[in-house]
């Protein structure tokens, strides 16, 4: 079987962009690839964090991804730090890759421009610990939210470096970006992205929201000027919520834009956390069924760190 590799760092709570862009793309994958998903920890370290916090939101982060439809009998779902060789690897592919290449890197440079202390060499190399985590696995396929996508190039471009100056090692991993999910934007500000770290809570729909918090949140967003419903480049925000709808409804961004052609603003927010909402009850329900189940989420990370 080919093999699959994805991940996701376990910081605070998933949101809609994880899902929609990210693990619920994963799901009718499952069956086709042979699948590696760790949580990884040691990425989450990069930015300031409490250890008990991080120990927590790893279960937490492990129990949303089964919730999503991730079947741990389908797939093998780990934390990266009870896996050596990611470490090892990323040592190894630090010494053939130019600090320059990783200073140029869109992320580092708008995460350590927020950092008020001293940027720590962990964020500068956390690009060379995702190609690890890539090409320890020989993956052949990598399906990311378009946020990864210079991350991802970066791998490809370590791996054939490596190949090229010693001998035929890695697999050149292909990316695999989702349709009208792979990048949510902010509910408060459309020109930068969903992110679990923005400060604004209003901004991110968690994935354990509560119905009544997402539908706020929803018809709280900012949007544009005009009234029409249309995705174009000088309507950031009700393209945003068009993709929301799109990605949770599987309905087209033209068919929407044509049935809200007499419809107002508001009847398409409500219409959008209407959807929002019905997607992620079913989640929301399995989720509460497992969390508490300490035996069986270590389980899952036990047995995942053994296959992998
Ligand atoms: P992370 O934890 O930030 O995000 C996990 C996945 O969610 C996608 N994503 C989004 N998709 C759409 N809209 C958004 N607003 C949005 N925000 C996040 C991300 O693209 C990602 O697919 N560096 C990675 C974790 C990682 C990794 C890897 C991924 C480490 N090693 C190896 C793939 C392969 C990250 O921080 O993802």
């Amino acid at each position: 079987m080919p093999i699959f590799l994805s991940a996701m760092q376990p910081t605070g709570n998933l949101h809609l962009g994880n899902y929609l862009g990210a693990a619920s793309n994963w799901v009718p994958m499952l069956d086709e690839y042979l699948c590696f998903i760790p949580i990884v920890d040691l990425h989450a370290i990069t930015l300031p964090y409490k250890p008990a916090e991080l120990r927590r939101n790893t279960y937490t982060c492990l129990a949303q991804y089964i919730a999503c439809g991730l079947d741990p009998k389908k797939c093998w779902i780990f934390a990266q730090s009870h896996v050596i060789g990611h470490t090892e690897l990323a040592w190894l592919l630090g010494c053939l890759t130019p600090v320059g290449q990783l200073q140029r890197m869109t992320q580092f440079k708008d995460k350590a421009s927020k950092q008020s202390r001293a940027v720590n060499s962990g964020l500068l190399f956390y690009p060379v610990l995702m190609a690890a985590d890539i090409l320890l696995y020989n993956a052949d396929i990598v399906p990311v939210g378009d946020d990864q996508k210079q991350h991802l190039e970066l791998a490809r471009d370590i791996a054939e470096r490596f190949n090229s100056t010693y001998s035929p090692t890695f697999k050149i991993p292909k990316p695999h970006m989702s349709g009208a999910g792979s990048r949510l934007m902010s509910l408060q500000d459309p020109t930068s992205k969903m992110a679990k770290s923005d400060p604004n809570r209003r901004a991110t729909i968690f994935l354990l929201d509560p119905p009544d918090v997402v539908r706020k949140k929803i018809m709280n967003a900012v949007t544009d000027t005009g009234h029409e419903v249309r995705a174009a480049e000088d309507k950031p925000a009700i393209t945003n919520l068009l993709n929301i709808l799109s990605a949770s409804s599987g309905t087209p961004v033209d068919q929407l834009e044509s049935n809200f052609v007499h419809g107002g603003y508001a009847e398409f927010k409500e219409t959008v956390a209407d959807a929002v909402i019905e997607l992620l009850a079913p989640m929301q329900k399995r989720y509460g069924e497992i969390v508490e189940d300490r035996a069986y989420l270590e389980k899952v990370l036990r047995d995942g760190a053994e296959a992998a």
